[in-house]
């Protein structure tokens, strides 16, 4: 349940598109816009993106018993304000309750996010400066403006931020921080194996589970380095990305970022061969069929499972057609894993390019494994740090 606060601000129109990623990503978002919000945008506006109806005074409804101004911010799991003008700023500061807002804020005993937007001479302050300072005593979090052009035509630092790096500020306050401390290492996508400048082969991996973790993985705390093959996935903000394109590529950089993980996943569908021979011309079709020698490549995750360090927990997984359960058990025991996630490809609801997924999880040392529900590949990722983080405990 998120709160969302608007103030008077052109830039109140890139919040109404904040809203509509909440809504779609089914968090439950109530919006209270100010007095100077609606000299901007319309209630009925952020009623339509929210789905619900957007509020606007504090004193609606007292009657009947609802008092909006204590409920909202009392039944909030996170409050956003923004964009968060200067007065609302030195309004928060100074522990004011005149408006619905405000209100809400002190009323709550949740996280509450800042987007401070306007302009940069305004935001230059001192006594904007001192008024933030002391929001931050209050354990608020207020995510900086970014720099460049503003409305009134002013250049500095005011505007508003981009909806990712809040989203992710938004998603870490709302999940537990139990990675803080740790270094996770996440492989994603497939390899590509060139046969010559024009063919390489690979897989269906579309790295969106891999991805999945790693944004997790990031949102619960940990520090997290993940190395890709080639995908259409966005670069998760804040995390460390390295771009691979071969199955020995991936090795080398995954030996290299090993040393300092403290848990290590998996999720990279690895070639597991390539063409034993590159041709640096291109192979033309002046035969009836053609004969292709492959040589096998290395097994990163059996070398890492091998070779794991004291505490370091390496989680593989597993994509089966066929006796999913024994096959992930088999690699289990030979890659010396801590934990495997099995996955398998016969459905269309799980494992490559679908956009659900549906783990089966064995951990060393236990006979049955753990049914994961079928879900959204984010959520997923979740549930799979659960188990990790129960393991490790
Ligand atoms: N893996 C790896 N290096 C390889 C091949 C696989 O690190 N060269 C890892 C994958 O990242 C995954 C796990 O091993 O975590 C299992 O991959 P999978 O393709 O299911 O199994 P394989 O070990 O390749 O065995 P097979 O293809 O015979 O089922």
């Amino acid at each position: 349940k998120i709160v969302v606060g608007l103030c008077g601000s052109i830039a109140a129109f890139k919040v109404a598109g904040w809203v509509s990623s909440l809504a779609k990503a089914e968090a439950d978002v109530e919006v209270i816009l100010s007095s100077g919000a609606c000299k901007f945008i319309t209630p009925l506006s952020l009623s339509a993106l929210s789905g619900k109806a957007a509020h606007t005074d504090m004193f609606t409804g007292v009657g009947d018993g609802a008092m909006a101004h204590i409920d909202l911010g009392r039944d909030a799991d996170c409050i956003l304000i923004a964009p968060a003008s200067a007065n609302m700023i030195a309004r928060l500061a100074s522990g004011m309750a005149d408006d619905l807002i405000t209100t809400a804020v002190l009323a709550a005993r949740c996280p509450v996010v800042i987007c401070p937007a306007m302009n940069p001479n305004m935001y230059s302050h001192p006594a904007t400066r001192r008024n933030i300072k002391q929001l931050k005593t209050y354990g608020y979090t207020v995510i900086e403006p970014a720099c460049g052009a503003v409305a009134c035509k002013d250049e500095g630092q005011g505007r508003l931020p981009e909806w990712e790096p809040v989203r992710e500020m938004l998603a870490s306050k709302l999940l537990p921080q139990d990675l803080l401390g740790e270094t996770v290492l996440v492989t994603a996508g497939p390899t590509r194996e060139p046969l010559d400048p024009a063919r390489f082969l690979s897989n269906r991996s579309s790295g969106k589970m891999g991805y999945a973790v790693a944004r997790a993985a990031q949102r619960r705390g940990a520090i997290v380095h993940l190395i890709s093959g080639p995908t259409a996935q966005r670069q998760p903000s804040g995390v460390d990305c390295t771009n691979v394109e071969t199955a020995s590529e991936m090795y080398e950089a995954a030996m290299a970022k090993a040393e300092q993980a403290t848990i290590i996943v998996k999720s990279a569908a690895v070639s597991d061969f390539r063409p034993e021979v590159y041709s640096d011309k291109k192979v033309k079709k002046d035969q009836a069929t053609l004969h292709l020698d492959l040589a096998q490549n290395r097994d990163i995750l059996l070398e890492l499972g091998t070779n794991k360090k004291r505490d370091q927990i390496v989680v593989g997984f597993a994509a089966e057609s066929d006796n999913i359960i024994e096959e992930g058990r088999k690699k289990l025991i030979r890659k010396n894993l801590d934990m495997i996630a099995i996955n398998s490809i016969r459905s269309n609801n799980t494992g490559f390019e679908a956009d659900t997924n549906q783990l089966y999880i064995l951990v060393a040392a236990r006979d049955e494994p753990i049914t994961l529900p079928l879900t959204g590949k984010d959520h997923t990722a979740n549930l799979l740090i659960d188990q990790i983080v129960a393991f490790k405990n």
